[in-house]
């Protein structure tokens, strides 16, 4: 069986709770249009209440933009996974690249990923190169150490609960997109290290493009070998435009 496309919207730190309703209630229009698509938003952890009541009887799934590795304890301004549940989310990002900036290591985003399996919320692992490690050549030798961390202490029936995105730090937020190729080609990289790892239940997990996804470029990538979503940041803050990209869609994954 293969996955439906997921097309994820980060909202990041943006959308006052009131801003964020309205928001949510335009994506599950758009989401009603698209029955073979997979639509998630991810809002502030603020927002998360408003959007919850906003998509109420929708298609679309509430994420989070993070979660801490310990389920409570002593750590103050965090989220963790089980609060996460309890708002209503149902997936929720593992290692965005500005939170690798922020100080998260490979080893902690393992850590939250178990995190996220253990309150039942759906990890979407996110791992990409800097533009200094494409330019040295180290690409592929990046998405295996990071898909080696976060995935150390994954077991092959779990990745019926996870997805990956692939997004190079240096597409995101620069409107320089990866073209086709390139996305096809880290896609095929981190393919090959599930199936090596997994084997056959390797093929499961959707791979996500991200980084400067507009709606004039989606479908090309959507048509590029392997790439099962988009992770969409400053398109998906509009509802204008993120329709399209939702609309982009064809055909059920392959
Ligand atoms: P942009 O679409 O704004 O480049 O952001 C991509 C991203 O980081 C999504 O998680």
């Amino acid at each position: 069986v293969t996955r439906p496309r997921l097309i994820a919207g980060n909202w990041k730190m943006h959308m006052l709770a009131a801003e964020a309703r309205r928001l949510a209630a335009d994506v599950a229009t758009a989401a009603a249009a698209r029955p073979s698509v997979q639509v998630a938003v991810f809002p502030a952890y603020t927002a998360l209440a408003a959007v919850r009541e906003a998509l109420a009887g929708s298609r679309v799934f509430l994420g989070a933009q993070a979660c801490h590795e310990a389920d409570h304890g002593a750590h103050t301004g965090e989220v963790s996974a089980p609060m996460l549940a309890d708002a209503g989310v149902s997936i929720v990002l593992c290692g965005h690249s500005e939170r690798r900036a922020a100080g998260e290591s490979d080893a902690s985003v393992g850590k939250r990923a178990r995190a996220a399996l253990r309150s039942r919320l759906r990890p979407l692992v996110c791992v990409g190169e800097t533009l200094a490690e494409r330019d040295a050549g180290q690409t592929d030798a990046v998405l295996a150490r990071q898909f080696a961390a976060a995935f150390a202490d994954v077991a092959a029936p779990e990745l019926d609960a996870i997805d990956l995105a692939y997004e190079p730090v240096w597409a995101i937020g620069t409107g320089r997109t990866a073209t086709p190729e390139t996305a096809a080609a880290a896609h095929a990289s981190l393919r090959a290290l599930l199936v090596g790892k997994f084997g056959a239940a390797g093929r499961g997990p959707r791979i996500l493009y991200g980084g400067s996804v507009k709606a004039g470029n989606a479908a090309e990538l959507l048509a590029a070998p392997d790439v099962g979503g988009l992770l969409v940041g400053g398109a998906s803050l509009d509802a204008a435009q993120f329709r399209p990209i939702v609309e982009s869609v064809q055909e059920p994954s392959t």
